[in-house]
């Protein structure tokens, strides 16, 4: 018999295999900190957003502004447009995805075959360039006034949050109260403060740090462009209503080239992390030594590297942006090397 959140056997729907993904120890110090990788990339489409693209169906459909036939659509940077293709092609909906350029051409080749319909902004300001405020124009404006279509608003549907709420529930059955930090990436916030949110129902005494790039604007500093893709709040973005300043404990700024390293250095042990990881387990590796002996910090790994094998994977594109270091590769590397040789779970 499986348990309260384990998985039947055999299922008759693709999202019935969203969630309970695995925890990864990658890390540990001699004082027996360690750190946890969520495993978000085993859920369908390979990242978290498809819980919180099914949850925001859901509510719609609850609600009655979504019904059958209906139109489903979003501006979206890749991870949550796959998610809504899949939740979309299951329930029979049309999804229309509002794109730019900056999304991995894998993610839209991916939603195009999932049959949903691409609509670039035409104001791209450049062949990279995120357009996340004129997207999300566009997608309103295309909703607005036809009946039984939705504009889901990932940034600003409490939904966004409510579907992460099962993660803090696989935590707290595979941990029990053993989390002292969760970290994760900050992009419309959902899921770091959907899943702190609900832990902290669940369970007392852990801290949320909360990670964006350098160049976005959430938690200061200036803004600039930045590769990190879909997190952290560009400039010119409003920052989402999902982002919990009262939740978040620490919000920290990682630089695209030490996120891409980390990206690297975590490859050669055999595991593919996206970008947003990357910066992510670059902050968790540099603060785990200096954790109370005992602490279990927990990384939510938002997607795989299989998505970013033109990006960050390419040496040639990471050259000619200037974010090829492999001085910061190889720091990250010893780091990596130092604390690997903890790890305490039995191989
Ligand atoms: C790869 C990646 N990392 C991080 C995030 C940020 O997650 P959230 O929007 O839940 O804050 C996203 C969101 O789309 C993402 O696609």
């Amino acid at each position: 018999m499986p348990g309260a959140l384990q998985r039947p056997a055999v299922v008759p729907r693709v999202s019935d295999l969203i969630g309970y993904t695995p925890l990864l120890e990658l890390a540990a110090t001699e004082t027996g900190s360690r750190l946890l990788l969520k495993l978000e990339m085993f859920n369908p489409t390979g990242t978290a957003k498809i819980r919180m693209a099914r949850a925001m169906v859901d509510a719609a459909e609850a609600s009655g502004d979504l019904r059958a036939g209906g139109r489903i659509i979003e501006s979206t940077s890749g991870n949550t447009g796959l998610g809504l293709s899949v939740i979309a092609a299951e329930r029979g909906y049309t999804f229309t995805a509002v794109v730019d350029n900056h999304a991995a051409p894998d993610k839209l080749r991916a939603m195009k075959a999932l049959g949903t319909e691409l609509v670039y902004v035409v104001d791209d300001g450049g062949a990279e360039e995120l357009a996340t405020a004129a997207r999300e124009e566009l997608a309103e404006d295309m909703a607005r006034g036809h009946d039984n279509t939705i504009f889901t608003e990932q940034h600003n549907n409490p939904a966004n949050g409510v579907g992460y709420f099962p993660v803090a529930h696989e935590l707290t059955e595979a941990l029990g109260g053993d989390i002292g930090v969760l970290i994760g990436a900050v992009g419309t916030g959902g899921g770091l403060c959907g899943t702190g949110r609900e832990l902290a129902k669940l369970i007392s005494g852990f801290t949320v740090i909360g990670v964006e790039p350098k160049g976005s604007i959430a938690f200061g500093g200036p803004a600039h462009d930045y590769y990190q893709s879909g997190t952290g709040t560009p400039e010119g973005a409003g920052i989402g209503a999902l982002v919990d300043f009262d939740l978040i404990d620490e919000g920290v700024k990682v630089g695209d080239v030490e996120a891409f390293a980390t990206c690297r250095a975590v490859a050669r042990t055999g595991l593919l992390i996206g970008g947003s990881a990357g910066g992510v387990v670059h902050e968790a590796l540099t603060r785990l030594p200096s954790l109370p002996p005992g602490t279990t910090m927990v990384a939510l790994i938002n997607d795989g590297g299989e998505k970013y094998m033109d990006t960050v994977f390419n040496d040639d594109w990471m050259s000619e942006r200037d974010l090829l270091s492999p001085e910061t590769e190889r720091e990250v590397d010893e780091l990596l090397t130092k604390l690997r040789r903890n790890r305490y779970t039995a191989c």
